[in-house]
């Protein structure tokens, strides 16, 4: 982590949403398989019933699908 990742870094809430994907949301770096980097204030949703095509990205397919929450 460079000097201005960790600038970047201060706090983040992670939640696992009932039914749903994870959710972190705050100021914080997040760095894709690609490498690509974001940081600062941003609100992400993570799949994890792996029905989503835009992993790692949830897309609203759980609704359909559903997971093991
Ligand atoms: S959790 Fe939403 S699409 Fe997978």
């Amino acid at each position: 982590m460079n000097d201005e990742e960790k600038k970047a870094v201060t706090t983040a809430e992670v939640r696992i949403l009932k039914d749903g994907p994870i959710m972190i949301k705050g100021n914080f770096t997040f760095r894709d398989s690609s490498g690509k980097i974001t940081h600062g204030e941003q609100e992400l949703y993570i799949c994890r019933c792996g029905g989503s095509s835009s992993k790692p990205w949830c897309d609203g397919t759980h609704v359909k699908i559903g997971v093991a929450n």
